[in-house]
């Protein structure tokens, strides 16, 4: 039986790929920050026979004792801070868990693995955040880093010391630059989520107003339980590397309103929509495409749901959960 490390494990796509992983027939361990997390129920209720072990990604012998515990044959690290918008308050906060958390973990491996340099497959959570300005249309694995962000220049930072500790030590560690990938699960901060559960609430009469940053940005969203397929392919080849994920799709934040109210049968949602500029951030990534050509075609990875299937369903979930919770 192999087993798995998953760090963020309480988060969206820590909990699919948890699943994925026990479904696979894992032994799987969530890696789980703070002393009462209250996330902890909800993976345990979506991805039972889980184990937890408690640690903090900034606390380094946290993460060594917990690759002692688990002896994982895989480790993923999904942990981070991971609310662009929130990094500006927190540049500090962000830099550390963000960024030196991948280094706190791969030091961990390299520890563990010895003289036995790749035996311990790592995937580090790399994101389309750190093409920021970007420099070239579609991003792929080569184009120039340019992140917006302090949660971006972190993420580079993660994703350059990845690829050092492969090519310094023979490391078997790959990163998976994902493109925004959405669910059921995802944070109601993210603008797909925020957006579902007000349309959601506002057709039940629960809420009046949605009040929302930059409508014109655009991004490239996919579905998180078909994106997280890709990292455990990433892990299963004879060669690490990085992968570009993404639907090759962009659309905007107004598509997204007209999918999601239009469910509700509602066609105009000027009505109930109003432009916050407290929404907007410092320095914006107005667009991002990826090309996920090499994941195709190395991989075998291909994405199953479309854009507007994946709002609907977030639209039709957050429908359920509001009819019951009120
Ligand atoms: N969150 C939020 N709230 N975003 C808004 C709002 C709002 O009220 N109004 C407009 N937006 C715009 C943001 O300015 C941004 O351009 C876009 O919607 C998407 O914002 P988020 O959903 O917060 O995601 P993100 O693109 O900043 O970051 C996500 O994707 C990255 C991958 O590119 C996060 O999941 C990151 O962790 C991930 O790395």
């Amino acid at each position: 039986m192999k087993r798995a490390l998953v760090t963020g494990a309480t988060g969206q796509d820590g909990i699919y790929l948890t699943r994925l992983l026990l479904d696979k027939g894992y032994e799987v361990y969530g890696f789980v920050r703070g002393q009462s997390n209250p996330r902890i129920p909800a993976l345990l209720d979506n991805a039972p026979g889980v184990k937890i072990l408690k640690g903090d990604l900034t606390d380094q012998p946290s993460i060594i004792r917990a690759i002692e515990a688990s002896q994982p044959d895989e480790v993923y690290n999904l942990g981070a801070i991971s609310y662009v918008a929130y990094s500006w308050e927190t540049a500090h906060l962000t830099s550390d868990v963000t960024g030196k958390g991948v280094l706190n973990v791969l030091e961990a491996i390299r520890l563990a693995e010895g003289k036995d340099s790749g035996r311990i497959r790592f995937y580090q959570a790399s994101s389309s955040e750190m093409f920021g300005k970007v420099q070239q249309i579609p991003q792929t694995e080569s184009t120039l880093l340019w992140p917006r962000s302090p949660y971006g220049v972190a993420k580079a930072f993660g994703h350059h010391m990845t690829i050092n500790y492969r090519e310094s030590y023979g490391m078997h560690a790959s990163s998976g630059i994902l493109f925004n990938h959405e669910s059921p699960f995802r944070g109601q901060e993210f603008v797909t989520r925020k957006i579902t559960s007000a349309v959601a609430r506002i057709s039940l009469g629960l809420q009046h107003e949605l009040r929302l940053g930059n409508f014109d940005a655009q991004r490239d969203w996919g579905f998180a339980g078909d994106y997280v397929q890709a990292m455990w392919l990433m892990l299963q080849q004879d060669e690490p590397d990085d992968y570009v994920v993404a639907t090759g799709e962009m659309h905007s934040v107004r598509d997204l309103l007209d999918i999601s109210f239009a469910r509700v049968g509602i066609d105009n949602w000027d009505r109930y929509v109003v432009q916050d500029s407290s929404f907007l951030r410092p320095a914006e990534v107005d667009q991002l495409l990826g090309d996920a050509s090499k994941a195709q075609s190395v991989l075998g990875w291909k994405r199953e749901t479309g854009f507007q299937e994946l709002v609907e369903m977030m639209v039709d979930s957050d429908l359920q959960f509001y009819s019951v919770k009120g």
